[in-house]
């Protein structure tokens, strides 16, 4: 049986630092829901003592996951760590992860601590953790800029005080993969104790390197990889997870190495963050992004006919990027639009069914072609995504613009079930329509980011509109897509004020972001 390299899933929680991608409770769990089913070993799941929305995301997260390790983080304090147990506790298994710095130059003007006072508080938090569960992870914040037999020390010493996993991370995007994979092989041969420890790395992508240090601590003996979905993470991100598995995957004549990745779910969670972090994923993306599997010159759309291994180095289906072959027009019935979905993987109940075929329906009248992918977005946005109740729908939306006039929209809403329409003028089109909805809206919410992009080439593609929108300490994103990027900014809009409204409706068990 080949070795395994656990896949410790950091996307609720270094993925959250990523500027703008808060994530509130319900969409944590979704989240973790999805990472289960791509059967990742641990999913840490917040920093519960950090606040006081991230410390009920890991106590539900903790409480509905049963097929994974769920962690929480903590500083090299017992507060922290008390918080991160009360929080992780109800985990079929729960992980404790602590972490302080090692480098010099945190330790001089981040800590100001000695090396010999800061190996002395990570022996205590390791022993305190160690107190409330067998599964502890130390982290060596920096440690890629930070002296290795320092570092050997630390390991030794906290696995003595019972880590059974030591991390080291490259907190900064700081080293080179042979200069990286050189550290792990030192500690491999300079900890007394390692065998008695998982070796894990966590690297950050400052210079775009977080994937190759990461291979490169594998092939140097690391058996744990922290990674994110998309990549997503402080500043320039994390390795992202689809990267290393679909490298180990691909390249196990050369790893000789497995991890228990269903790989098929790979391209949903990709889908799914990016939907609910409103972080969009690069078009050249490795693995998941709209070009990945896309041939453009016809040397290589001649060969991939012929043989799509001769420009392929992994099927698109082995990441889950749903293709169907049976066709679907304009007057397709029920039964064979429900057939298509299903062969593309999706079984919807009733209802969903009739949402999204109403919503098809009207699409086919009036796009020439309705591609694969454009279902796909349909799905999401009608059923994955929309799983909020619908106090304001948008019913009518009628926009005026052009170089000769003022824009103006007129928008036709229930409000509460309740029919109301208004127009107001804006500086363009959607603009305007923002506008109209704002009146007829009972939030008023700040728009933190806007972005459209298309989800198939041609001027009839499918417009995908995501917001970012915050009221009242709330944040949440928005999803909307039509042929028509006004309605579908509309759509996205609506979407996000009925979520704003559900999540405050629900109070701060959804995540308001209240300090503790
Ligand atoms: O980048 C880092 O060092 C971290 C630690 C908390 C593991 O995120
Ligand atoms: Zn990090």
């Amino acid at each position: 049986m080949p070795e395994k390299v656990i896949i410790f899933d950091t996307t609720l929680r270094d993925g959250e630092q990523t500027p703008g991608a808060s994530l509130n409770v319900e969409e944590k769990l979704q989240i973790a829901r999805q990472l289960e089913l791509l059967n990742v070993d641990v999913i840490e799941a917040g920093f519960p003592f950090s606040s006081r929305g991230d410390f009920e995301a890991v106590k539900t997260v903790a409480r509905e996951i049963r097929g994974c390790q769920v962690a929480a983080l903590a500083r090299a304090n017992f507060q922290d760590i008390d918080a991160a147990w009360e929080a992780v506790k109800e985990a079929t298994a729960p992980r404790i992860h602590t972490f302080i710095s090692t480098s010099d130059i945190h330790l001089k003007y981040q800590l100001r601590k000695t090396r010999e006072e800061v190996l002395e508080q990570a022996v205590a938090a390791v022993k305190h953790a160690a107190r409330y569960c067998s599964n502890v992870e130390f982290s060596a914040m920096d440690a890629g800029r930070s002296d290795l037999e320092y570092v050997a020390r630390v390991f030794t010493a906290v696995i003595d005080a019972g880590a059974t996993t030591v991390n080291f991370p490259d907190t900064v995007g700081y080293t080179i993969p042979h200069e990286f994979g050189a550290k792990i092989r030192y500690l491999m041969e300079h900890v007394p104790n390692i065998h008695k420890a998982v070796v894990s790395v966590h690297c950050h992508n400052d210079l775009g390197l977080a994937v190759a240090n990461t291979l490169a601590a594998i092939a140097n003996g690391a058996r744990q990889a922290e990674c994110t979905i998309n990549g997503i993470g402080e500043r320039a991100g994390n390795a992202s997870l689809e990267e290393i598995v679909m490298a180990l995957t691909t390249r196990k004549d050369l790893f000789g190495l497995e991890t228990g990745i269903v790989t098929q779910y790979l391209y949903p969670t990709s889908r799914l963050v990016s939907k609910l972090t409103g972080v969009v994923v690069q078009p050249n993306k490795a693995i998941v992004g709209a070009n990945a599997f896309a041939h453009e010159s016809g040397i290589h759309q001649d060969g991939v006919l012929k043989e799509a291994s001769t420009y392929e180095i992994m099927t698109p289906q082995a990441v889950g990027i749903k293709k169907s072959s049976l066709p679907l027009g304009k007057l397709s019935g029920r039964s064979a639009f429900k057939a298509k979905l299903q062969d593309m993987g999706f079984y919807l109940n009733d209802e969903e069914l009739n949402r999204v075929f109403a919503r098809f329906k009207d699409l086919a009248d009036r796009k020439k072609t309705v591609f694969d992918e454009d279902l796909v977005s349909l799905v999401e946005t009608e059923v994955i995504y929309k799983s909020v109740p619908e106090y304001l729908k948008l019913e009518e939306l009628v926009v005026l613009t052009g170089t000769m006039v003022k824009p103006n929209a007129t928008v036709k809403m229930r409000v509460g079930g309740e029919l109301k329409t208004v127009s107001e003028f804006g500086d363009g089109p959607i603009d305007a329509t923002y506008k109209a909805i704002t009146r007829l809206s009972p939030i008023k919410p700040r728009l933190l980011k806007f972005s459209v992009s298309s989800i198939t080439g041609g001027t009839e593609a499918l417009g995908e509109v995501s917001v970012r929108l915050e009221d009242d300490g709330y944040t949440v994103t928005g999803q909307g897509v039509d042929p028509d990027i006004v309605t579908a900014s509309a759509r996205a809009y609506i979407n996000g004020l009925n979520r704003l409204k559900f999540s405050q409706e629900m109070g701060p068990k959804l995540g308001k972001p209240e300090e503790l």
